[in-house]
């Protein structure tokens, strides 16, 4: 007998464009798991409300962006299951079961809802705008990874601390109601070092340094032209560090062949190779690279009915997974229907 696929889920906060961070520290992981494992992938929209809720307009945009990057980068409705949060319900539901058991203080001491709450900060947010929903992230999260009663939750390491309070919860939830239920998943992380933003910051949408998937190849060398290099390397003569060279040379690593890489680390230091030239050569490297990804990607963009098609498609079929294993939760806590 074969032996059942191990089941993953795992979600990005519909926000619009995705970038290279994303890509390379989530997305590839992906595209190889959904051939390993029952995989659940959903866009979060009520994630993203958590921060946007006041700011709506973009809503339907950024879903439909976001379902873009992961069909163009090779997300595979045949092979895993897409679908949107607010299209299945049960995850709603769970998510009123696990408030209720949910200490407050696990809520409050979550870090990364520290950090998120000290950027909306800078961001002009006040008291009033901090919402429950966004104190209930971790909890909301939680739902979606017990929707399923998944194995692993494959994530950035970003993420780890949420899905160490999701743990948490669901232990505390088999203890309270004497089951065990649900799965205690663990995260599955990717071994890719965190990518670096062409700032030599955390790529981030909101820090203004991230280039994205769909970026064109213009706007994709402008970036590039950018990024950080060594430092002490001021003039063209001064022979550089490609240690020390904190973005380009990373991005080399990525994007460039062993050999390259080699030849561009011993021209650096010899002062045969100057950065304005390196970087373009990397633009160069990069916008191959993306090439029939972002080709890809405005193919799906003309036929916005199938991408919206294959949502709804993903979303019958996680209900109907999301349905079997929600009954059993009701069933768990007692109630009466
Ligand atoms: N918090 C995740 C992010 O910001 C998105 C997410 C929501 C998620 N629910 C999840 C990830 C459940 C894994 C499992 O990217
Ligand atoms: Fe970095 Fe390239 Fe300049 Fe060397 S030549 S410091 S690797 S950008």
């Amino acid at each position: 007998m074969i032996a059942a696929k191990k089941r993953i889920v795992s979600g990005m906060r519909s926000t619009g464009k995705l970038h290279l961070g994303h890509y390379f520290g989530v997305l590839t992981n992906w595209v190889k798991l959904q051939n390993e494992y029952d995989a659940f992938y959903f866009i979060a929209d009520w994630h993203a409300l958590t921060t946007k809720y006041n700011n709506t307009a973009n809503l339907r945009e950024d879903v439909q962006n976001v379902a873009l990057d992961w069909l163009a980068t090779g997300i595979d409705p045949d092979k895993s299951t897409i679908y949107l949060q607010s299209l299945v319900p049960e995850t709603a539901e769970l998510h009123i079961y696990l408030s209720m058991i949910t200490p407050q203080n696990w809520v409050e001491r979550d870090p990364t809802l520290k950090d998120m709450t000290k950027i909306l900060r800078t961001q002009g947010a006040t008291d009033n705008s901090i919402t429950y929903g966004l104190l209930g992230y971790p909890v909301l999260m939680t739902a979606d990874i017990i929707t399923f009663n998944v194995d692993y939750v494959p994530v950035g390491i970003d993420q780890v601390a949420h899905i160490e309070i999701s743990r948490d919860i669901i232990r505390r939830f088999n203890n309270l109601y004497k089951v065990e239920y649900f799965k205690e998943p663990k995260p599955l992380l990717t071994d890719i070092p965190l990518l670096k933003g062409i700032d030599g910051n955390k790529m981030g949408k909101s820090f203004n340094n991230d280039i994205k998937i769909s970026d064109d190849e213009e706007t994709t060398q402008k970036k590039i032209m950018k990024t950080i290099t060594d430092r002490e390397r001021i003039k063209r003569d001064d022979p550089g560090h490609p240690e020390n060279c904190e973005v380009t040379y990373q991005y080399w690593k990525i994007f460039g062949t062993e050999e390259e890489v080699k030849q561009i680390e011993s021209d650096c230091r010899g002062a045969k190779l100057g950065c304005t030239d390196c970087k373009k050569c990397l633009a160069k490297k990069v916008n191959e690279y993306f090439a029939p990804i972002r080709e890809t990607r405005l193919e799906y963009a003309k036929k916005p009915e199938v991408v919206k098609e294959i949502l709804i498609e993903g979303s019958k079929k996680a209900r109907i997974e999301a349905k079997k294993v929600f009954e059993g939760a009701k069933e768990a806590v007692g109630m009466y229907f």
